[in-house]
């Protein structure tokens, strides 16, 4: 992103210079899905791109946000925030302002200008970026001194409370925290995490991401419908003597088969095979063992098509096609599903191939032009004062 271009357009915009440029990234997640709100284990890696956030403070109380990619302001007072659903974007930042807040943060009028690269709805986690930018350069603005990881936590607490939509904390985590080529395996019940690194070089590897550009209106209510879903499974297990997900095994749940409801049996043995495939894919980096990540990440998806069921036809198809194209070691849908994005770990010489390719199948079966584009495991927040 061109700095300097944003600087320009703020000054326009607001007759005054900003202060900082704050800026968070977008996120893959590897593996581990649908298993953050279930307390599980997760292995997101920060990408390339970003949402940007640029600030000064001003001498009133009033927060004017200019979003450039829309061409919209919107303004509100920093106290006594209250929800409007007018803008989708304002939503999100006006959530910030709401959790800092109620957790006795009180930052003061501020003139701000937000834009990104990151497509949003795809599934790339733009809404989490959006608030981390938001919040990390508001704590270097007014100095709250916020810790990484309560950040990262009150900006899912935006999200639940705010936004209504009930996130785990993973694309949060990973936008505060992400680093160039490595991925974080995060313990969402213990918050402990270690970082994996990506050498994907050494098999002349790529990632490529797959963006359906389809996203089902739905989306939301699904999502906290499998939170629901998943829970109730969960107690149904506590209440026949077996402990929550993170004590039971597949064997132990197997024995439930029959007097267990068939849909949260389901949702129970993808997250438990989704937690056990974590931590083999973690196995298999650590030995740069790339064909074996490959098998898990196919298994992973169609766990998530048969026993989650948040795929999509659009999404079925970047797997089949991984399934079948030589140079594709693995293929999956990644993030919350319902439409978004997947991604293909495939040899960089046939990256072109491969796109080409999949874009001829969608169109032959008339699915909306994907786009197909290679990602970098990049850095994570980051906060310059100007
Ligand atoms: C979305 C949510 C995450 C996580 C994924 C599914 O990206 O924001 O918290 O639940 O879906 O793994």
């Amino acid at each position: 992103m061109d700095e300097s271009r944003l600087i320009k357009k703020f000054e326009e915009v607001f007759h005054s210079t900003p202060e900082l440029i704050s800026s968070a990234p977008g996120r893959i997640n590897i593996i581990g899905e649908h298993t953050d709100y279930n307390l599980g284990y997760v292995l997101p890696a920060a990408i390339h791109m970003r949402i940007y956030f640029l600030a000064g403070r001003r001498d009133d109380d009033l927060i004017r946000i200019w979003a450039d990619d829309f061409g919209e302001e919107i303004s509100f007072s920093s106290r006594n925030i209250t929800t409007s659903w007018a803008h989708h974007w304002e939503t999100y930042i006006k959530g910030i302002f709401w959790v800092l807040e109620r957790n006795k943060f009180f930052p003061g009028g501020i003139n701000g200008l937000v834009c990104g690269d990151i497509p949003i709805g795809s599934g790339l986690s733009s809404s989490a970026a959006l608030e981390v930018s938001v919040i990390n350069g508001l704590d270097m603005l007014f100095q709250f001194g916020i810790a990484p990881m309560q950040m990262a936590k009150l900006a899912q607490q935006a999200e639940n409370d705010f936004v209504g939509m009930k996130c785990g904390l993973m694309d949060q985590f990973i936008s505060v925290f992400g680093k160039e080529n490595i991925a974080f395996f995060l313990d969402c019940l213990s918050l402990d995490f270690k970082q994996i690194p990506l050498r994907l070089h050494r098999d002349d590897l790529t990632f490529l991401v797959y963006d359906s550009c389809v996203k089902r209106e739905l989306s939301r209510s699904e999502y906290n419908r499998r939170r629901s879903e998943s829970s109730a499974a969960e107690r149904y297990l506590k209440s026949s003597g077996i402990p929550g997900f993170r004590g039971a095994t597949q064997d132990m749940i197997q024995g439930l088969r029959e007097q267990m409801d068939k849909l949260l049996y389901r949702r129970a043995r993808h997250v438990l095979s989704e937690n056990e495939r974590v931590q083999l894919a973690i196995q298999a980096l650590h030995n740069d063992d790339f064909l074996a990540l490959g098998q898990l990440l196919f298994q992973s998806h169609e766990s998530l098509r048969d026993d989650y069921e948040v795929s999509c036809p659009e999404l079925d198809l970047l797997y089949e096609f991984g399934m079948e194209f030589s140079g594709c070691l693995g293929s999956r849908l990644t993030g919350a599903g319902f439409g978004g994005s997947g991604i293909a770990l495939v040899k960089t010489n046939k990256t072109d191939l491969f796109t080409r390719e999949i874009l001829d199948l969608a169109q032959e079966k008339g699915y909306r032009k994907p786009r197909v584009f290679p990602v970098r495991i990049d850095k994570g927040a980051k906060t310059s004062i100007l």
